[in-house]
């Protein structure tokens, strides 16, 4: 048995303040915003369920994985890697795993503040009582003006950007671990009232109906990677922020039981909210695959009609922006911890290192959703043909750095790391769950995930790659 490492940036309190923590990073705008809209841009049912199948059979064994590795090397992603690697007598390259992890992070978070930042400005605008008694189109017109007016979203991103880099800044335990006890069960408490709403509203079957019955001639090799790109996204793995937080984690927790309580939570606030969302959409007569602005255009029509809903509407978008919140700590969470063991500086700097470099980047965003709408650098390839700059952001980092990230965590934690190291982490005993966890990190992990990439470079043969997209 090898010594135990510790980590300078400490550690959790314990076991639920791992378990909040990790969901306070998994449960956020990919839940409550993405999910719905993907899943209504690509057909609904059997898009989920391919989603809800790459968590079981992807997401899970490889939070485990991520959570094994940061608990053993007890440090950033890049130095755990790093460390790791030479335990294992491995290729020094393989840092450069934690790297692309850190680069990621910066990529991600860039455009999910902006995001988040539209949920501040509807605090604002529910408090305000904007939406009271609002048409589907006259929301819509709220939403079209909030995106269209870059210095708007620059200031609500910026202010958003700053809470972020406050909460890193102080250290993670306190601030986040207080918070995210009370945060998540609110945020369950709140998404269950809508579907209570959404329930009373009519179209309620409809909405399931939609969500649930799996029509597969409605989804392409591509919308199954989307599908399995999120489960990657809405469970923060494949960058390191699950690496990262499993390094501040205590000894003896069970890592198997942690993250299959965390997959689980992560995975019941999506279907809370696709289940309060679609049925909105079918009463008034929206489109489900409208895209970024579906919950923007659809809660607020809910909030506007039901008594109270000028509480429960600015409570839920707080919710929402405090959901975006823990999800961005851990997003920069890397790229600090790296700098406070790499440059030798104070948290506090490193937060606004690795803050402002990623507010800067944040502009790409915001001019996508005006000035540049109109610009899509690779509409010669036909399935970016419509993508914007914020479009091609998203789908380069949530449908390709993470499943690539992830894919290669599993390599390593069961082609490179000896069996015994893992078996001693994971500390579940050599028996049949241990055995599942490792032929599915084995084999299933990166087969699956290779099957998916192949597919869809299949679709973009030359042809599709150079030979325009059909108009
Ligand atoms: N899981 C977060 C969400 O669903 C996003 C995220 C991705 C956070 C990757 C950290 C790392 O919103």
């Amino acid at each position: 048995m090898t010594e135990k490492r510790k980590s300078i940036h400490g550690s959790w309190s314990g076991r639920l303040a791992f378990i909040l923590a990790a969901t306070g990073s998994a449960v956020g705008l990919g839940n409550i915003w993405k999910f719905p809209y993907i899943a209504g841009e690509n057909g609904g049912g059997a898009f989920v369920l391919v989603y809800l199948l790459c968590i079981a059979v992807i997401g899970i064994p490889i939070m485990m994985a991520e959570v094994l590795l940061g608990r053993r090397g007890r440090q950033s992603p890049i130095n755990t890697m790093r460390t790791l690697a030479q335990e294992a007598g491995a290729n020094p390259l393989w840092r450069w795993l934690g790297g692309a992890g850190v680069l990621a992070g910066f990529l991600i978070l860039s455009y999910y503040s902006v995001i988040a930042g539209w949920a501040l400005a509807y605090v604002y605008r529910s408090a305000a009582g904007t939406f009271t008694g609002a048409t589907a189109e006259g929301i819509a017109s709220i939403f079209r003006q909030l995106t269209g007016d870059p210095e708007r979203l620059l200031a609500w991103h910026t202010l958003f950007m700053v809470m972020t880099m406050i909460v890193v800044a102080r250290g993670v335990r306190s601030g986040i671990e207080k918070a995210v006890r009370f945060l998540v069960p609110a945020l369950f408490v709140l998404l269950i009232m809508l579907d209570g709403y959404a329930l009373a509203g009519g179209a309620f079957d409809q909405g399931l109906r939609f969500l649930f019955t799996p029509d597969f001639s409605k989804i392409t090799a591509n919308g199954v990677l989307i599908a399995m790109g999120h489960a990657f996204f809405t469970l923060s793995l494949g960058m390191g922020a699950i690496m990262v937080y499993g390094s501040y984690l205590p000894e003896r927790t069970s890592i198997a039981k942690t993250s299959i309580i965390i997959s689980l939570l992560d995975t019941l606030v999506a279907m809370l909210a696709g289940m309060a969302i679609f049925p909105i959409v079918f009463v008034n007569g929206l489109e489900p695959g409208a895209g970024p602005g579906l919950i923007f255009q659809t809660l607020p029509i809910a909030f506007g009609h039901m008594p109270g809903g000028v509480l429960f509407g600015t409570l839920f978008f707080v919710l929402l922006v405090f959901a975006a919140w823990t999800s961005a700590i851990s997003l920069i969470e890397p790229a600090v911890a790296w700098l406070v063991e790499n440059r030798r500086v104070s948290r506090v700097y490193a937060a606004v290192y690795a803050g402002v470099a990623t507010w800067g980047f944040g502009l790409l965003t915001i001019l996508s959703f005006n000035i540049w709408a109109e610009f899509k650098p690779l509409s010669f390839i036909s399935i970016f043909k419509d993508y914007t700059v914020f479009d091609l952001l998203d789908y380069l980092t949530a449908n390709i750095m993470l499943p690539l990230g992830g894919l290669l965590i599993a390599v390593f934690s069961v082609w490179i790391m000896k069996r015994d190291d893992s078996l001693q982490e994971l500390d579940m005993g050599d028996g049949p769950g241990y055995r599942l966890w490792y032929a599915l990190v084995r084999y299933v992990t990166p087969v699956a995930v290779l099957i998916v990439f192949l597919n869809v470079t299949g679709l973009l043969d030359f042809v599709g790659l150079f030979g325009l997209a059909e108009e």
